[in-house]
């Protein structure tokens, strides 16, 4: 396993019955760029199950965040939602993926969409404070059927205004919208619906979205399908490695 280091879960927390979150140590030498994910899981029968996951802690920290559902068949999920701290967990060494600020260009604001566990690479971009140096305002959206699936909502609320190193940025810079469809809440809807309707522009109060702004997209198949359609018809482009765009694209990595 030479293009793998074996890290320890150093914390588990689990939001609700089907989402949880770990830390686990990290190698010195492991470098990524926020907003990249990397091959992690566990050896089973003698060998590696490993699937994709976001990286949510930022590069200068110093232990790797992970957020995940869990799939009750999932062959990883079932296994990883028994985790526990101490135990050993397989993390590849190459971290890549495209939701990360050199493939935008420059622009006024940068608009981060996600759905469930789509929010983990934007909770690294949002500690970076590269992020808040390129845009005006940066606006995390996250939603999700229920109120208990906003996981991270304290932290963004209260911890990450509160960091001594990313705090000022946050508060000043960092417009949070989290959106529930499933029951009441004091934002509800589709992030697809909250765009074309103009709805989520009203509730911050910043100038409707438009090819001004930058955009990252982390979501289901059907989220990120929905939501790539709306920026294409506003006329933004889409980017890529080597070719900086409008908007950038990756999947919420769910097992499959
Ligand atoms: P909804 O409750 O209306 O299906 P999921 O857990 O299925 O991935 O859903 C997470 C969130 O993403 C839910 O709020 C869900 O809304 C929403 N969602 C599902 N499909 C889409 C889509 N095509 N466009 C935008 N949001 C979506």
């Amino acid at each position: 396993m030479s293009n793998s280091n074996e890290e320890t879960v150093t914390k588990v927390q689990h939001w609700t019955e089907g989402l949880f979150s770990f830390t686990t140590t990290r190698h010195p030498t492991f470098r990524f760029v926020n907003g990249q994910f990397t091959m992690i899981g566990l050896e089973v029968q003698g060998r590696p199950l490993l699937r994709a996951y976001s990286i949510a802690s930022a590069n200068y920290e110093d232990e790797l965040e992970f957020f995940s559902i869990i799939v009750p068949d999932g062959p990883l999920t079932s296994r990883l939602q028994h985790l526990r701290e101490g135990d050993p967990i397989i993390v590849r060494r190459k971290a890549t993926g495209t939701l990360v600020l050199e493939n935008l260009h420059s622009g006024r604001n940068l608009y981060l969409l996600s759905t469930g566990t789509g929010l983990a690479p934007f909770l690294s971009i949002i500690k970076d404070p590269e992020t808040y140096k390129r845009f005006e305002r940066v606006v995390l959206v996250h939603g999700c059927r229920r109120v208990s699936d906003l996981a991270y909502f304290q932290v963004i609320k209260q911890e990450l205004p509160a960091s001594e190193y990313i705090g000022e940025c946050i508060r000043n810079q960092l417009i949070y919208y989290p959106t529930v469809t499933r029951e009441p809440f004091d934002n509800t809807g589709r992030v697809t619906r909250l765009l074309t309707s103009k709805k989520l522009f009203q509730d911050i109060g910043v100038e409707p979205l438009s090819d001004l702004d930058k955009v990252m997209i982390c979501g289901s198949p059907a989220m990120l399908r929905d939501t790539k359609q709306i920026l294409i018809d506003m006329g933004l482009q889409e980017g890529n490695h080597g070719e900086p765009g409008d908007f950038v694209v990756e999947k919420a990595f769910a097992e499959r």
